[in-house]
């Protein structure tokens, strides 16, 4: 080999592992065991991937996914946490909705809906993964942005969160804070960014967020450095959710006033109120020995399984309602309040 080859080969060797999988869809379910641990049916319906011990209630106490799983629809055969976000629907020029489906991302296919989930240490783009971080501890859970926001300034203060309307499935850029305003051909990508900082001592906090932090300047991919509060450097966590469109991308659907018809389970037309939630349940030490490992998304050290064992790992609904894949339905489940403009007009 050249020895340029070799140096530039030099320059890219990792450090630290990025990783990134595919998950397939678990359930599709109105139960959120992080924010209302015990209710069913919660107020908005969330699909849901990974370990099949999702249930009502998880509370710490007595639920470790890991012990209680039998399967996972992940990637990682040692990965039994849960990953959730709401569903999104097409809401027709009559009044009725549709629920959209998922598709996997590139080179996961045969993937059953779901979405990618990616652990990093620096930025996606960066091969070295020079930094180090620490693992999520078990009983560890999470959830950013709010349903409850319907302007873009409160949906700046999660500036992770975002949509990019897919010409190709290779499309990455741009990303919007609001839903796309036209149709994407090949589908709407929901780009999901945890804080990365931690406070070192709770595993949780009241509002399933202040545990966490958003680094003290800067950003996770300028590498900012960690509030004095929330010293901890922990994996980014990333979620990619694709929505598959094709069916719902003719502009004579559409609305007649120019806005975009997708709304979002719990009522939110703007996707301002896009947000994600996590509950840790790798196995044993396997996330920490990954993270430490020298590679770049193919790591040796991350035990995999196949798309079929993903795909043959479900759950059953605990809510038995029509949630309108087949049928148009008159309501969201849960008739949430629709929120189909932001509330100061902002776009
Ligand atoms: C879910 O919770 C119920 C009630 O506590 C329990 O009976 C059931 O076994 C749990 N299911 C799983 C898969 O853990
Ligand atoms: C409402 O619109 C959808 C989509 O265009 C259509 O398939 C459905 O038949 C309509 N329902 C009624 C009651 O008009
Ligand atoms: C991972 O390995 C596969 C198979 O060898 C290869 O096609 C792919 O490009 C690799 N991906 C990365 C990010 O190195």
């Amino acid at each position: 080999m050249h020895w340029s080859s070799l140096s530039a080969l030099a320059l890219v060797a990792p450090s630290h592992a990025l990783i990134r999988f595919g998950c397939s869809q678990l359930v599709v379910d109105r139960l959120d065991p992080l924010v209302n641990p015990g209710l069913i049916p919660t107020p908005h319906l969330h699909q849901i991937i990974g370990g099949n011990s999702f249930n009502i209630s998880m509370l710490p106490a007595n639920h470790d996914p890991p012990k209680l799983s039998t399967c996972t629809t992940c990637q990682p055969s040692d990965d039994f946490s849960n990953y959730w976000t709401a569903s999104l629907y097409f809401r027709s020029n009559n009044g009725t909705f549709k629920r959209v489906p998922q598709k996997a991302n590139s080179g996961f296919e045969g993937q059953n809906g779901g979405m990618t989930v990616y652990y990093m240490q620096n930025q996606l783009a960066d091969y070295t993964q020079k930094a180090k971080v620490k693992a999520f501890q078990p009983g560890f859970r999470m959830l950013i942005g709010n349903p409850a926001i319907n302007t873009r300034a409160e949906a700046e203060k999660f500036p992770q969160l975002t949509y990019t309307c897919l010409q190709t499935m290779g499309t990455r850029f741009p990303e919007t804070k609001a839903f796309p305003t036209k149709p994407c051909p090949a589908g709407i990508m929901v780009n999901l960014r945890f804080p990365t900082c931690w406070d070192g001592v709770n595993l949780d906090s009241p509002d399933h967020i202040s545990h966490m932090s958003y680094p003290a300047s800067g950003t996770f991919e300028s590498q900012g450095p960690c509030p004095a509060t929330h010293p901890v450097r922990m994996p980014q966590l990333m979620y990619e959710v694709i929505f598959e469109t094709k069916d719902f991308n003719n502009k004579a659907d559409w609305p007649t006033d120019g806005t975009q018809p997708f709304v979002w389970s719990f009522g939110d037309g703007t996707g301002y109120g896009s947000h994600g939630d996590y509950v840790f349940g790798w196995k044993d030490d396997s996330l920490q020995k990954i993270m430490d490992d020298a590679c770049y998304v193919n790591c040796t050290s991350m035990k995999t399984q196949s798309i079929a064992a993903m795909n043959a790992c479900s759950i059953a609904n605990k809510v038995d309602e029509d949630i309108g894949d087949s049928t148009w339905i008159s309501e969201l489940p849960g008739a949430p309040k629709m929120t189909l403009h932001a509330a100061d007009g902002s776009v």
